[in-house]
Formats: C-alpha cells, sequence, structure tokens
C-alpha cells in the first residue's frame, strides 16, 4: 500500500484503521472522515426528476448529476485494457462496497484495504496508469430527512448517454459513501477490516441497483439520510484520444422522512482472518472451496440484496446461518464485451454474480459462516506478469435491523 500521496488527515486516519476498531473508535473515526470530507471540493447537483415503478406511498425517482468533468484525452493511444493489465472480477474492491457483478478487462486496482480506500478517497492515485479519478463532497443534490430506497451510480455523457466501454469510456467504478453516519456492526467479522466509511452505493462495469428494501419497496427499511455528508469518487479510463465530457450520476429512489429501520450494507469475507486483503491462493488446475471462521450476529433482522465478489476462478460465494445455506450467489462467465482473445486463446471473465434478494431472517447469536467455492481447471486465474492471480470470495449484504 503506498500513502504517499495521502493528505496528512488521510494518512493518520489509514494508519488509526489499521488497528482494529472498537464499535465506538469507529464512529470516532467516521466523524474525523467527515470533517476530513469538508476539505474536499465540492460539487453541486443538478436534479432531474423522473419516474418510479415502486408502489410505496410518497416515493420519489431522481437523477441527481454531478459535473461535467473532462477527462483528458489519451495521448498514449492506448488499447482498451486486456486481461494481462490485470485485475478482473465481479465487482470492485472497495471494502464493504457492493460493486456488482462484472468488470471486463479491468484495469489493475489498488487490492483493496482500508488504507487504499482512503488513498482512492483522496483521488489522488488513479489505479490505472491511464486512469482518471476524481473525489468529490456532495454539497446538493440528496434528500435529506429522507430515505433511499434503491439507487445506482452511473457515468454519464452530456447527452445523458452511460459512458461505457462501448463508447470508448471505461468506467472502474464510481462510489459514494456517507463519510458522517456512524457504521454499525450488526455481525462481527473479522477484526481489522471494519471501515469507518458508511457505504451508499457502487457502481461498475454492469449495472446494478443498490436495494435497502426487497426489489417491490414492500419491505420497510432503508438508507435514512439526515443531514449526513457525502463523498462520491470516481475512476475512469477514456480510450479516445479527444477528451470526454462527463457527468457522475446517481439515480435514487426514495421517501421523505423514515421508513422503516435503518438498513446499511456490510461485507463478510470467505477467508479466515488471517489475510488482510480479504484474498487467498487457489491452485491452478484445482477445485476447491474455502470457508470463513463463524461470525456471531449481535442483533435480530433480515440480510437483504447479498451478492458474492470474486476474481475470475471463483464459482460461488455462499452464506450459511447455523449451518443452513441461506445464500448461493452465483459465478456467471462470458456474455456480450467479456469474451477475449489473449494469445489467441478465448478467455471469459465473469460478468455477474447472482443476488439473494429475499429478505434471510437471522437472530442475534447466530452464526453465519461464508465459503467461496473455485474452479481454476475450467476458470484459469488471471495472469499478471507472468503470476497467477489471487482468489477473492466476500459476500456484501445489507442488513436490515429487527428494531
Ligand atoms: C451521446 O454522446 C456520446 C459521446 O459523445 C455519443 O457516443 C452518443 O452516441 C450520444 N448519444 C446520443 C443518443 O446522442
Amino acid at each position: 500500500m503506498k500513502y504517499l500521496f495521502l493528505t496528512p488527515a488521510l494518512a493518520a486516519l489509514t494508519t488509526a484503521a489499521a488497528v482494529p476498531l472498537e464499535a465506538r473508535q469507529s464512529n470516532m473515526l467516521g466523524s474525523m472522515l467527515g470533517m476530513a470530507a469538508k476539505l474536499m471540493p465540492a460539487a453541486n447537483g443538478i436534479v432531474i426528476e423522473e419516474k418510479s415503478s415502486l408502489k410505496v406511498a410518497g416515493i420519489k425517482r431522481q437523477l441527481i448529476r454531478y459535473g461535467p468533468f473532462t477527462i483528458p484525452g489519451n495521448k498514449d493511444g492506448a488499447a482498451p485494457p486486456s486481461p494481462e493489465a490485470g485485475h478482473n472480477h465481479g465487482g470492485g474492491d472497495m471494502p464493504g462496497m457492493s460493486m456488482g457483478g462484472a468488470a471486463p478487462a479491468a484495469p489493475k486496482a489498488a487490492g483493496g484495504g482500508f488504507g487504499d480506500t482512503l488513498s482512492l478517497l483522496a483521488g489522488q492515485k488513479p489505479m490505472d496508469p491511464n486512469g482518471w479519478s476524481t473525489t468529490k463532497r456532495l454539497a446538493t443534490g440528496l434528500c435529506k430527512d429522507c430515505t433511499v430506497l434503491s439507487g445506482k451510480t452511473t457515468v454519464v455523457f452530456e447527452n445523458g448517454t452511460r459512458a461505457d466501454l462501448s463508447k470508448g469510456v471505461y468506467l472502474h467504478h464510481v462510489i459514494a459513501m456517507d463519510v458522517t453516519k456512524p457504521v454499525k456492526s450488526y455481525i462481527t467479522g473479522c477484526p481489522g477490516i471494519a471501515s469507518s466509511i458508511s457505504p451508499f452505493l457502487g457502481g461498475a462495469v454492469d449495472e446494478f441497483r443498490q436495494w435497502y428494501t426487497t426489489p417491490d419497496g414492500q419491505l420497510k427499511a432503508g438508507f435514512y439520510i439526515k443531514n449526513d455528508e457525502f463523498i462520491m469518487q470516481a475512476e475512469l479510463v477514456n480510450y479516445h484520444p479527444e477528451p470526454q465530457n462527463v457527468f457522475l450520476q446517481m439515480d435514487i429512489e426514495w421517501v421523505p422522512g423514515k421508513y422503516g429501520p435503518d438498513a446499511s450494507q456490510a461485507t463478510l469475507a470467505a477467508t479466515s482472518c488471517d489475510s488482510a486483503t480479504q484474498s487467498f491462493k487457489p491452485q491452478p488446475g484445482t477445485a476447491g472451496e474455502i470457508k470463513s471462521k463463524v461470525y456471531p450476529a449481535t442483533a435480530d433482522g433480515k440480510i437483504i440484496a447479498a451478492r458474492g465478489h470474486m476474481h475470475d476462478g471463483g464459482t460461488a460465494v455462499n452464506m450459511y446461518i447455523n449451518d443452513k445455506l441461506v445464500c448461493a450467489s452465483k459465478a456467471t462467465y462470458g456474455g456480450a464485451g467479456s469474451t477475449l482473445k489473449v494469445n489467441g486463446k478465448e478467455w471469459q471473465t465473469i460478468t455477474k454474480m447472482s443476488e439473494c434478494a429475499d429478505p434471510i431472517a437471522i437472530k442475534k447469536g447466530d452464526n453465519v459462516l461464508i465459503t467461496a467455492s473455485y474452479d481454476t481447471k475450467t476458470h484459469p486465474l488471471r495472469e499478471s506478469h507472468g503470476e497467477a492471480q489471487e482468489g477473492m470470495g466476500i459476500m456484501t449484504f445489507v442488513f436490515v435491523p429487527s428494531s
């Protein structure tokens, strides 16, 4: 991890975050981050009203655009990234951020970890040499005293069309996080991996909507925003020689006031607590499974929107509660734009991880176990500089406390 480009405040936080955090300390860190965020350049949102299809009283849907930002033209004339560029996976590596299923031909990522998250937050370390990244405090646009039921983040051109690889712009990720809301931990994961940032929305190559309720909106739950401070961070690669103007966009559905309990995102890894990066090394040409330690639940509630995140080689991430399988998030390989030719050999990447959207009941004292299965015979690990890449098996989900 490189802290070289961090501002001193963020560097201090990074170091502080390397030690196991008590919830109280984590909250304190959160408020420190809130203060640090105040120093970040602000962006105002342009709000476009849309129609929601959810049958929920008072529901609103808005597109909130920040920008325009000019991504410089690609002077190297670089070709779109090849698998050799490295880090390909279903989703991004922001700890605790649900990044969705797929990232065909992803540029090299920073490898996860809290320090990297912070250095990304600082917006000064694009993960790809040709990458352009930005971090903005969201001064206006988002609702206040409201509950967000679902949302997604994307990047669009000035005409509103999504900027994606087919348009010569590669979206590595765009994430929005709440830097003032205290992080609640309802399931005790590995120490030290706790983050003080409340993930809000994240998006990468595949378009997915983050749900804080069930997809019909009927489960009373959502991400409550009082007067919170948000920052948004994006990394893009422009493959055009000409500069491109883009907006970072949030598409959110929300209701005024409170709608059920405050739901929050969390992440658990299939690795035992000895891997700080939550990665593991499957042997090439084998199939198998790794298992986490047992993670105890500390509250009654429901788990929704559970989704695995893997690198190529992975086949599924599973969640067990008291030894009963409650969610199998399976990897889908291949499909449009994700089959690449490398040295004449066809290479398929993960395009999607299935989601367990239906509520899964959980009680205080229940034991949660995460497993990750892989098959590196059928789906070889990515190679980067002649070395097989690490496997990844984590599950992100939303916890809805009972009260
Ligand atoms: C919007 O702009 C982008 C980038 O200039 C272009 O590729 C796309 O075709 C445009 N879409 C429409 C509908 O005009």
